[in-house]
């Protein structure tokens, strides 16, 4: 199948996993222990129903949301994500340009395999820098800088990585930052020829990290390790109230999951709270966000913004959402596997075929705005 013809996540995954050796297609593709809250994060958008109201006039629909200080032409934007170009050798560049032709924005992580500068010199949308707060201050520092010279619009503090998640499909396989050829996975490489060839002769660095870290850009670490020796575990709500105030900024704490939380980031001044346990990467077991959603909304709704991050897959999920008082979503994989499937053009693809979905079921809703939706138009299935 060619990227032009998939309409959906599931087609554009297929092509992904044919695309990548198996371990790399696994980084992107796995969760944590059984990958419980893994599956649970889509599946539990069916746990809601939609109630659409008819003879609205739905001749156009405006679909802009504005979030941590930007609009967006629609309620999705790429969640950071880390390695970006073991996926697809353009890496960040082409998920910055797909998001920028949709004028969405999207997020950089701490782990970008190019740089702040890089992004900013060649992308003028909206753009957010995930941060993971490292044991080595001067890192920290290092980082707040350069993502605040290279004029990024928002910060988002990454707070559900104190350890690494149990990653069982990246321990079989040996995934390590940068991947490493192993007996085991030799033929998956010999087999993807295009993609490790790509790999082999074009350099790899984690730009943010690598002045700062003993092997470079080499970690030569799983995920997992970077996490538990890299990250300061005694991150406290004072550390993420003094980078705020640091920052100063649009503000976003992702990975927050309790109503205790989210009020917590209200009180030290945030903009915003990314719902998101990682996209099922960290603790297995833990609550999907659609389904914590509302208790959220009704604790603090209306004085923060609320993105829900996690299992996104359709427009229909994002209405969802919105109905129950979400500002925007955001996720990760279904830009990913369309990254590694076909690069630009294949984030593009995915970003159109959401908004399209979006698009489309606002008018079957009978809404015009977002701004229309709303808890009347939801139902809790028992
Ligand atoms: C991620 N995620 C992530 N989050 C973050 O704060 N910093 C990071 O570097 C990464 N890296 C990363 C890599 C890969 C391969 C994935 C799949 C995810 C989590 C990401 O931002 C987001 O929270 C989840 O992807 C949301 O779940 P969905 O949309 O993938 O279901
Ligand atoms: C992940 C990272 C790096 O693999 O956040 O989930």
């Amino acid at each position: 199948m060619n990227i032009s013809k998939c309409n959906n996540v599931r087609d554009i995954r297929k092509l992904a996993k044919k695309r990548l050796p198996k371990p790399i297609f696994d980084y992107i593709d796995g969760g944590s222990d059984d990958e419980e809250t893994l599956r649970n994060n889509t599946e539990s958008f069916n746990n809601f129903e939609l109630i659409p109201n008819v003879l609205r006039d739905v001749s156009s629909v405006d679909t802009k949301v504005n979030v941590l200080g930007s609009t967006i032409d629609f309620p999705f934007f790429c969640s950071p994500t880390a390695l970006q170009k073991l996926f697809h050798h353009m890496g960040e560049i082409a998920v910055a340009k797909a998001a920028e032709s949709q004028n969405t924005m999207f997020g950089v992580s701490s782990l970008s395999t190019t740089s702040v500068e890089d992004i900013s010199k060649i992308v003028k949308s909206p753009k957010l820098f995930q941060f993971y707060y490292h044991k080595d201050k001067s890192l920290n520092k290092d980082m707040l800088n350069r993502a605040k010279a290279a004029n990024f619009d928002a910060l988002a503090l990454t707070v559900d990585t104190a350890v690494g998640g149990n990653r069982e499909r990246d321990l079989k396989s040996g995934f390590t930052i940068p991947p490493r050829l192993t007996l085991g996975s030799l033929m998956s490489f010999l087999f993807h020829m295009d993609w490790t060839l790509n790999f082999l002769f074009r350099k790899f660095d984690l730009p943010h990290l690598s002045k700062f870290h003993k092997n470079g850009s080499s970690l030569k670490v799983n995920v997992g390790q970077y996490f538990t020796e890299m990250i300061d575990q005694s991150m406290s709500w004072k550390d993420a109230e003094n980078l705020r105030s640091e920052w100063n900024g649009p503000f976003c704490i992702k990975g927050i999951m309790s109503v205790e939380d989210a009020k917590k980031a209200l009180d030290i001044g945030a903009t915003a709270i990314m719902i998101s346990n990682h996209g099922g990467r960290q603790l297995d077991g833990s609550i999907s966000p659609i389904e914590q959603l509302s208790s959220i909304v009704d604790a603090i709704g209306g004085e923060i913004e609320i993105i829900l991050d996690g299992g996104v897959r359709r427009g229909s999920h994002i209405l969802k959402a919105l109905s129950l008082g979400a500002t925007a979503c955001s996720g990760g994989r279904l830009y990913l596997y369309a990254l590694a499937a076909a690069g630009q053009i294949g984030v593009e693809k995915a970003l159109i075929n959401i908004r399209k979905e979006i698009e489309r079921d606002m008018k079957l809703m009978g809404v015009n705005k977002i701004s229309d939706l709303n808890s009347k138009m939801i139902n809790k299935k028992i």
